[in-house]
């Protein structure tokens, strides 16, 4: 279960101002105009496509001791970011999943090469556009280090490709080399294709039940209402002058949530001149570094708390441990009140139902900001520009 809390640390006034411009939002929305396939389940994946990714996620299972995934912005944050909530701090699983194609660091590279080159590697590369630099790059030196390893029959059991269903380099290998191969739909764009092959692959060799994550993401329709409600908050706070929103959490697992709250919020609403910028932080962590300006600061910042309630529990000098993390949350969104509000929005659990729920909720309330703002949630032209200057770079080296 989700509980939104948009008053108790947040006093906002002028959200009837908004009435006129909901109906149009919500009729595009529903009317799924333009790369909004995500909006319900039943378009994000078919039932054939997830059986697939179950057989294929119990086939990796099996068969590897490293599953690499390469991929870049949307390609691998929402994968990533519930792998993360849900493996433990510090047991290995089965099967190790790696993440890489997110960097041109060379040691990364590097290191991960010399790591795998004795363990049994099976490999999803993720790209829907199939020309994005930095997975190509790793896929294209693993992708090397496995054809001397591995003949052809067993690179077609070893190569995952999660591409577009038709265009690109990608695809055009699929084609060539039989490897097993997913489809990126048309109609999702990479930072909301998490409920996707993109996402749901990573997920499942994860042993994370992806079916109840699904089930969440369809709960997610009761909320629409609070997405228009919190996407208003954060319209008229922008127009206020906070600048920031700080996406503040409690448990470190949350971590890399949080970066994929950013991509998708950065994205989907940073154009035009326009937009909040989206910053995380880790909290008790980061009480002792960001936690005095919050409090005094320049008052640019409003803060939206996501709190997992109840968690596995120690009992320290007699007391709950659990518990106080819990009033750590209410008493620095008290503290910070006069200077800096906050938004609280809980999860009793953290389990696939909550999270599928609490990312469909995100992914809804990104798109009605944008469509507040004005501008198109679904692209990202600004990402062009470093890409083609870095081209030109390179040819020159
Ligand atoms: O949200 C997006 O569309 C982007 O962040 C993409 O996911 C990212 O740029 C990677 O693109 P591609 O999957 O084409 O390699």
């Amino acid at each position: 279960m989700l509980k939104f809390d948009f008053n108790t640390f947040m006093h906002i006034d002028g959200e009837n101002d908004y009435n006129y411009k909901i109906h149009d939002i919500r009729e595009k929305l529903e009317k799924k105009e333009s790369m909004l396939d995500w909006y319900d389940v039943d378009t994000t994946i078919s039932k054939s496509e997830f059986d697939k990714i179950v057989k294929v996620s119990n086939y990796v299972r099996k068969n590897a001791d490293v599953f690499l995934v390469i991929g870049i912005g949307g390609s691998y944050l929402g994968s990533k970011a519930i792998i993360d909530m849900f493996k433990p701090y510090f047991k290995k699983d089965d099967v190790e999943i790696i993440f890489a194609g997110f960097s041109l660091s060379s040691t990364y590279l590097k290191e991960l090469l010399d790591y795998i080159k004795d363990k049994e590697v099976i490999v999803n590369v993720i790209s829907k556009s199939g020309t994005t630099l930095e997975p190509n790059i790793t896929f294209n030196a693993v992708y090397g280090i496995m054809k001397k390893k591995y003949n052809k029959t067993q690179l077609q059991k070893r190569i995952i490709i999660t591409t577009d269903k038709k265009k690109g380099k990608l695809r055009e290998l699929i084609n060539k080399e039989k490897f097993i191969s997913f489809k990126v739909p048309d109609n999702i764009g990479g930072r909301f294709s998490v409920f996707t092959a993109v996402g749901l692959l990573p997920i499942a060799v994860s042993n994370i039940n992806i079916m109840r994550l699904l089930e969440g993401v369809r709960r997610g329709k009761k909320n629409i209402d609070k997405c228009f409600i919190y996407a208003i908050i954060r319209d008229i706070l922008y127009k206020k002058g906070r600048k920031i929103e700080s996406f503040t959490v409690y448990e470190p697992k949350l971590y890399y949530f949080t970066e994929w709250i950013k991509q998708l919020f950065g994205e989907t609403q940073g154009k035009n001149n326009l937009g909040l910028f989206p910053v995380s932080v880790v909290n008790s962590r980061d009480l002792h570094s960001l936690g005095q300006y919050y409090q005094q600061g320049d008052p640019i910042i409003f803060e939206t708390v996501i709190n997992v309630v109840n968690n596995k529990d120690i009992k320290v000098t007699n007391k709950s441990l659990n518990k106080i993390n819990n009033i750590a949350t209410i008493k620095v969104a008290e503290a910070h009140a006069p200077h800096t509000p906050s938004n609280i929005i809980c999860m009793d659990h953290l389990n696939e139902e909550n999270v599928g729920e609490l990312m469909y909720f995100f992914m809804v309330s990104a798109s009605i900001g944008a469509y507040l703002l004005g501008v198109d949630p679904f692209n990202q032209p600004g990402v062009e520009d470093y890409k083609k200057l870095l081209m030109e770079g390179i040819k020159k080296i």
